[in-house]
Parts: C-alpha cells; sequence; structure tokens
C-alpha cells in the first residue's frame, strides 16, 4: 500500500507576489504556514526599486507573517537603476535578486526595462558580485502571439543575455514551454527555472473550458498539452535546473471577473498539495523534496532549511472564496493535505 504521509525538509517558494496594505496581511500567512523562506516580487505601485522600499516592505512583510518566515527581497529593474545602488542592497543583506520585467509584459511592469541593454551596466554588476537575475521571459511585441511570446523572448533576448554574461546566475522563471525547457536544459549551471502549480495542471484549453474561465488566466499564459507535459517531466526529472516557485499572484475576484481581468492565480494556500499530486500522477514523489526544498537554496547558495513539514494522503475541500480571492483549484477536493 502506498504510504500514508510524506515528510520533506521545510520548503521554499522562489517565486510569490505578496502585494502590500490589506490585501498583503490577508495573503503573507499562507505562504508562510506552507514554507520557510519565498522571493517576494516587486512589482508593487510604485515598483520596489530602491534599497530603502525594500527594507520597508519587507519589515511589513514580516508583521503580517509573524516570525518564522524568512521574506527575501528583490529589486526592480528599471531602465534607469544604478549599478551602485543595486549592489549596495546586496551587500547589505536587504536583497538577494533583481527582477527583469520587459516594460508592459504583465502586471505592474510599466516601469519595466523598455531594452535589455539599458540594464548592461546592472547586469555585469551582478555578474561581479553574485547577484541572481529573475526574468519574467516574455517579449511584449504586440506583433508577436501571445501564445509565442516565451519561446521569442528565449530567442530573441535570453540567449543573447546567457552569452554576454557567461557568469551571470539567472533565473527563468514560470517556465511554459517546451523550448524553454530545453533551452534550460542546453544551458550551463547558471541558467534554472522556477515552475508554477498551475503551468504543471492547466493547459490553454482550461482557459475556455465550456466559457472564458478568468481564473485560469496568468502571465505567461497556459501553452498546448504538450507544452505542460515537457514542463512537467523537466519539473519531476530531479534535475537541478528546475525548482519550485508558485508564482501565487493572488487579485481580488471582481478584478479578475471584468472585462478586463488581472492576470494571475492565488495558489499559496494549496501549493504543496498541488505539486504533490503533480509529482504523484509523474510516479516521482521521491523527488519533490529536492524540487521544494534543495534545488533552490543550492542555486541560490543558500543554506538548506531546518526542520519538516507532513503532506499526509487525506482530502482537503478548497474553498470556493478566501477572503474576497478566489483560490486555484476552488471547489475542488484535493487528496494531499498539509499537516499544521
Ligand atoms: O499572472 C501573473 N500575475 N503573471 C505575472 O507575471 C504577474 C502576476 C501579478 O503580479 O499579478
Ligand atoms: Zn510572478
Amino acid at each position: 500500500m502506498a504510504s500514508q504521509t510524506l515528510t520533506i525538509r521545510r520548503p521554499d517558494d522562489w517565486h510569490v507576489h505578496l502585494r502590500d496594505g490589506d490585501m498583503l496581511r490577508k495573503v503573507a500567512p499562507y505562504t508562510a504556514r506552507q514554507f520557510a523562506r519565498a522571493i517576494v516580487m516587486p512589482n508593487l505601485v510604485p515598483p520596489i526599486a530602491s534599497v530603502d522600499a525594500a527594507r520597508g516592505y519587507r519589515k511589513r512583510i514580516l508583521e503580517a507573517t509573524g516570525p518564522g518566515f524568512t521574506p527575501l527581497m528583490t529589486c526592480y529593474l528599471t531602465d534607469e537603476t544604478s549599478p551602485d545602488e543595486l549592489e549596495r542592497g546586496f551587500s547589505e543583506g536587504v536583497w538577494l535578486a533583481a527582477k527583469l520585467y520587459p516594460a508592459g509584459a504583465t502586471t505592474n511592469s510599466a516601469s519595466g526595462v523598455t531594452n535589455f541593454r539599458n540594464i548592461y551596466p546592472s547586469l555585469a554588476r551582478m555578474e561581479k558580485i553574485g547577484m541572481v537575475l529573475c526574468v519574467h521571459g516574455e517579449v511584449t511585441d504586440p506583433d508577436v502571439d501571445v501564445f509565442d511570446r516565451e519561446t521569442v523572448f528565449i530567442q530573441r533576448i535570453l540567449s543573447t543575455l546567457v552569452e554576454d554574461f557567461p557568469s551571470l546566475k539567472i533565473v527563468l522563471e514560470h517556465i511554459t514551454t517546451k523550448e524553454a525547457v530545453a533551452f534550460v536544459q542546453s544551458a550551463g549551471p547558471n541558467l534554472a527555472a522556477t515552475v508554477t502549480p498551475q503551468h504543471l495542471i492547466l493547459n490553454r484549453n482550461a482557459i475556455f473550458a465550456g466559457g472564458l474561465r478568468p481564473h485560469a488566466y496568468c502571465l505567461p499564459v497556459a501553452k498546448r498539452e504538450k507544452h505542460r507535459l515537457a514542463v512537467r517531466e523537466a519539473a519531476t526529472s530531479g534535475s537541478p535546473k528546475f525548482f519550485l516557485g508558485t508564482d501565487s499572484a493572488p487579485h481580488a475576484r471582481q478584478a479578475k471577473e471584468s472585462a478586463c481581468g488581472c492576470a494571475g492565480l492565488f495558489n499559496a494556500p494549496f501549493a504543496l498539495e498541488s505539486y504533490a499530486i503533480v509529482f504523484e500522477e509523474e510516479g516521482a514523489l521521491d523527488k519533490l523534496e529536492i524540487f521544494a526544498s534543495v534545488h533552490g537554496p543550492a542555486f541560490y547558495g543558500l543554506p538548506l532549511n531546518e526542520g519538516t513539514v507532513t503532506l499526509e494522503r487525506a482530502k482537503v475541500q478548497v474553498p470556493a472564496e478566501i477572503g474576497g480571492i478566489v483560490p486555484f483549484h476552488a471547489g475542488e477536493t484535493l487528496r494531499w493535505r498539509l499537516l499544521a
């Protein structure tokens, strides 16, 4: 009989949106319940682009989660980012990584980078000091089909970055395509990728199943089934190049159920449960721990967490709504449950 519990080293989330204000207070405890640490995205309005802003945001996150959780901060790269400010925040231990949003690629990316050449001095400095670059890998060219934007980003931009900065550590975030899987696999050890639960579970049909499904819409948008299968195979393969990053991105229900609905899924409340289901379906439950708790810290050069969490094979009912937000898996019954 299959084992009834699964105990793994405490995991981390290498990509999450915790928002600010009331939303932060509402959503951050869910991430802190599941994860010891999380890389917190800086796409607030205004963005977290200075050392002081990151310090203040980190304090507000800690007030929302209480002790026992470590937010790992990121700097939002803009055309004006100063390499000295980047290095100062890194050496003072305020931020661990910087985030590249191509301007206009996604939620609150208006202040993002308009031409990646504009941040070459920053990238050179990051390469020198060993600071990780997190990348939203989609081009914004309106002539490029929305389903091709990740692949075209790899061809037009990422391949150049990897060549021009061979020692820069880069995380291609939330990968969705077989092209991304192949590119990451074939690159050297300085390129890795995070994988979300939704991109392991949903293909693009889910967005149109019986009608328009705003709660299945995120960016990068889910792709064809063959891409989902390639991402699943990579995540569950045991390769150190792929690790957990939920991209939990909560929006109020009305902001998603709208004529111009926001991109993002709120998956934090049941993230480990989601991943466990996928790894079990792939016959790879033995690889969940390295994906969730080992490959991320190894890439970032951080110690592994102490302690463990336990998942129990038991039914858990996902609520239709949590604090005005519709969570991923709303209304479903999941077959793994994280114990308190
Ligand atoms: O779906 C998404 N939502 N993708 C992103 O890149 C940003 C995020 C958000 O902040 O809402
Ligand atoms: Zn994100």
